[in-house]
């Protein structure tokens, strides 16, 4: 019999769905995970061995399949550990068969059995949202998924013990709370500007209007000086906003305990900085140009 979790796969912000295939078989005692999986993938069988034996549970002596489909497209990051251990929990009886049904799963697993937290579960929740389902993922990671729908159901266990406890119905777990981060430090303010009236005006009008704006001036005349400064006079992201610049920071891992900001972000690169630096690299998102 083949178990079936769903987990997904990043590309860019947008999660594809994925589907792990666990089957146990007669035969050599193995352990494969297949489906286009890169380093960190392959590795998560010694994760989700020692976190099932840490947990009690014991692999059975026998052949074990993973397979991660859509098997063309490349899995990437520590996140399938969690979807590969509650199928294998649940091939050997340890999970009622039909718990996972109506959830998307992602995590990564400690060598003891708890769960530590993954980059992207705002855009893995909001994808799971779409389709219908919940989300499992780890404690640590929960106040970022309970943004993604106030009536969504999400679990955000400690540990692989405290899951299998919540589908036996011993210790149900709460809902976690979608949290806010408290402002980090104190914005430079348009008012310690000296004079500069036409720039300062120029500023208040592309704020308000949301318009574009080019600096030009000799060096030291004080452009970049004036541009960090905006953001003190922008109004705070609004609710939709607020979702998509989340959504590249929770992927890019940046945002702190799960928790999102309403602040605009303010990046100021390098004069010097390439192409590469400001807009990303890698052969993936060579691939996005190529589509693009
Ligand atoms: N009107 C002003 N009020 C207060 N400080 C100013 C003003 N104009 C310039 N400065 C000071 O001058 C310094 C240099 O300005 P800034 O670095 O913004 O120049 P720039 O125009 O970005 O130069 P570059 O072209 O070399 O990047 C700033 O750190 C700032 O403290
Ligand atoms: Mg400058």
């Amino acid at each position: 019999m083949v178990t079936r979790v769903a987990t997904v796969a990043f590309e860019g912000i947008e999660a594809r769905a994925v589907d792990v295939q666990v089957q146990i078989t007669p035969g050599a005692v193995a352990f494969t995970v297949v489906g286009l999986p890169d380093k960190a993938v392959a590795e998560s069988r010694e994760r989700v061995r020692s976190a099932l034996i840490a947990s009690g549970l014991a692999l059975p002596a026998k052949r074990i399949t993973v397979n991660l489909a859509p098997a063309d497209l490349p899995k990437e990051g520590s996140h399938y550990d969690l979807p590969i251990a509650l199928g294998m929990m649940c091939a050997i009886g340890a999970l009622p068969a039909d718990a996972l049904s109506g959830y998307c799963v992602l995590g990564e697993l400690a060598l003891d059995g708890s769960l530590t937290a993954v980059a992207g579960v705002l855009p893995a929740a909001m994808a799971a949202n779409a389709r219908g389902l919940g989300l499992i993922c780890p404690a640590a990671s929960g106040p970022e998924a309970a943004w993604a729908a106030g009536d969504m159901d999400v679990l955000a266990p400690r540990s692989l013990i405290q899951l299998a406890n919540h589908f036996k119905g011993t210790q149900v777990m709460a809902r976690p709370v979608p949290a806010v981060a408290a402002p980090a430090g104190v914005l430079a303010d348009l008012r310690e500007i000296k004079g500069q009236e036409g720039a300062k005006r120029a500023l208040e009008i592309a704020a308000a209007g949301a318009h574009n704006l080019l600096m030009n001036g000799p060096p030291g005349a004080g452009k970049s000086m004036l541009a960090a400064r905006l953001p003190s006079i922008l109004p705070p992201l609004g609710p939709r906003e607020l979702l998509e610049v989340s959504m590249i920071q929770s992927v890019a891992g940046t945002l702190k305990d799960g928790a999102l900001s309403n602040r605009r972000p303010f990046r100021a690169p390098h004069h010097s900085a390439s192409m590469a630096a400001l807009v990303g690299g890698g052969c993936h998102f060579q691939q996005m140009l190529r589509l693009i």
